[in-house]
């Protein structure tokens, strides 16, 4: 195994953070991560908006929480409702990936960069955890007014289609959830012969 495949297979959503900041260093290493991820037709149609003020999360995340109380999903009215609830969870940094909604497919880039920007930050012991309910804030109009009042301005057309924190875990990784065994179907040559004839 090399490293490369030993970091993807180490990540893990991580769930509890130090307060540090990720050091400059390592954040232009995670952010280059994610420039270099492929794009459709080499559009890189991307911006990352790195949020590091501790105010402005707070103001986010009360946002996010009121998001997650008002969605039609049970689960998540049930999470936000905990008394110990952070949907950052107290990660020193957020970074949303915005993209060019007008490129050819800035969603699947978008994701891509991102990817890449977590396989970075766990080669460097940095932890991340994706975060959907950024999305989900800005998909409504109240986020998205929310959004500018708190003067996070994305460029022209742009819409956010990937976020997540990144910090320093305060407990070590936990092993990973079990994979689902059966997602794979490799058709190799014989399959294709036995159809053919
Ligand atoms: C599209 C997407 C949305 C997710 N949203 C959240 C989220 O809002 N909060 C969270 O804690 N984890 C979120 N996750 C992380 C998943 O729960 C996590 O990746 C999954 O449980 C597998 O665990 P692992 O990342 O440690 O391998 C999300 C992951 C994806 C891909």
């Amino acid at each position: 195994m090399n490293e490369t495949i030993r970091t993807i297979l180490k990540r893990r959503s991580v769930r509890a953070y130090k307060p540090d900041q990720v050091d400059e260093g390592s954040l232009e290493l995670i952010l280059e991560a994610g420039r270099y991820a492929p794009s459709a037709m080499n559009q890189q149609p991307w911006h990352f908006t790195v949020i590091q003020n501790r105010l402005l999360l707070e103001k986010l995340e009360a946002a996010c929480k009121i998001v997650f109380m008002e969605s039609d999903v049970e689960a998540l009215r049930n999470i936000a409702r905990r008394d110990d609830f952070s949907v950052f969870y107290h990660a020193p940094t957020l970074v949303i990936v915005t993209g060019d909604s007008a490129a050819l497919a800035p969603q699947y880039d978008c994701t891509l960069a991102m990817q890449n920007m977590m396989l970075a930050a766990a080669s460097l012991d940095i932890g991340s955890c994706w975060m959907h309910a950024v999305m989900m804030f800005y998909a409504t109009e109240k986020g998205k007014d929310l959004f500018r009042e708190m003067g996070i301005v994305f460029p022209e057309r742009h819409e956010p289609y990937a976020a997540a924190v990144f910090g320093y875990s305060t407990v070590p990784l936990p092993e990973p959830q079990p994979r689902k065994p059966d997602s794979v179907t490799i058709m190799g040559q014989g399959a294709v012969d036995s159809h053919s004839s």
